[in-house]
């Protein structure tokens, strides 16, 4: 569906690359054929985002249900009755944040999941943005000779650095707690460097910089040198929307297709996120 064919929502593109905000939409009063749009509009832009909403837990979840059903994660550490939500929170001393790195949620997964809802509880007075970079334009500006060579590797994919003994955040002050237990262990999945998206049949790379360790059949140290490459072509500015968040916004990404990344430069104030993510398939 084009962006100006839409009957019931109002979408409004923030960037070229990818990234929309849906006006005229409670997300806690959604009808069949609403959310249908809702939907196409997410194929189209890749991360949609609403304003001025309000969501208790139970219509946090319930919104994000609407997409895919629930994903529990395995790093986090509940805080609360509600394992499903991570608290993603960030204190005026932290001197780490959830999601600092470019990166593709949790695919250390076997299955990672295929979306993420974040709600804005409380925002710092600036800065605190967070960019979103869109993974098929960043596969599609590829050379074909590159794209041939990417399109038959596999990579591996573990949780090392952002969970468990060797994780950056374990020693340093960061609110929302990961497991960094002795009894912890780590998740680790082999994926394909380019991934067929199961609902748009549009081919994306699928390797980031807090996951990817190594390609299939390489060393770490002769795989660094491609993965650099790839992460810095696939967060170029012309690849990415950067959203500003406000108390009571709330963003959905497709965990298949962008990378994201959360901005720390609010030093000295809180910043509170509830997130839900959603199941996803295997990549293929
Ligand atoms: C995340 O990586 O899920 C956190 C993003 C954010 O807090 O903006």
């Amino acid at each position: 569906m084009a962006t100006n064919s839409y009957q019931h929502i109002d979408v409004r593109p923030i960037a070229g690359a990818c990234g929309a905000e849906i006006h005229g939409v409670d997300v806690n009063n959604l009808s069949d054929a609403v959310f249908a749009e809702i939907r196409a509009a997410w194929n189209e832009h890749l991360v949609i985002f609403f304003r001025k909403q309000s969501l208790d837990d139970e219509q946090l979840k319930a919104f994000g249900q609407r997409f895919a059903p629930l994903f529990r994660h395995p790093n986090f550490v509940p805080q609360d009755d509600q394992p499903e939500i991570v608290r993603v929170y960030t204190g005026p001393e932290d001197q780490r944040i959830v999601g600092e790195d470019w990166h593709a949620d949790t695919t250390c997964m076997p299955e990672p999941p295929s979306a993420a809802v974040l709600y804005a509880v409380e925002v710092p007075p600036t800065g605190g943005d967070t960019l979103f970079a869109n993974q098929y334009l960043a596969y599609e500006t590829l050379s074909d000779s590159l794209r041939g060579v990417l399109d038959g590797m596999q990579s591996f994919h573990s949780d090392i650095r952002v969970a468990g003994p060797r994780a950056k955040a374990r020693l340093s002050g960061r609110t929302s707690v990961s497991r960094y237990d002795d009894e912890w262990q780590a998740t680790e999945a082999m994926h394909p460097v380019v991934r067929t998206h199961p609902e748009t049949g549009r081919r994306g790379l699928f390797v980031n910089a807090s996951y990817t360790q190594y390609f299939e059949n390489m060393t770490e140290d002769e795989s660094k040198p491609l993965l650099q490459f790839l992460e810095s072509h696939a967060t170029r500015p012309e690849m990415t929307c950067r959203f500003r968040w406000e108390k009571g916004s709330v963003a959905v990404w497709d965990n298949r297709c962008v990378m994201h990344i959360a901005m720390h430069d609010y030093k000295g104030h809180w910043r509170k996120m509830h997130r839900v993510q959603m199941v996803g398939d295997r990549p293929v």
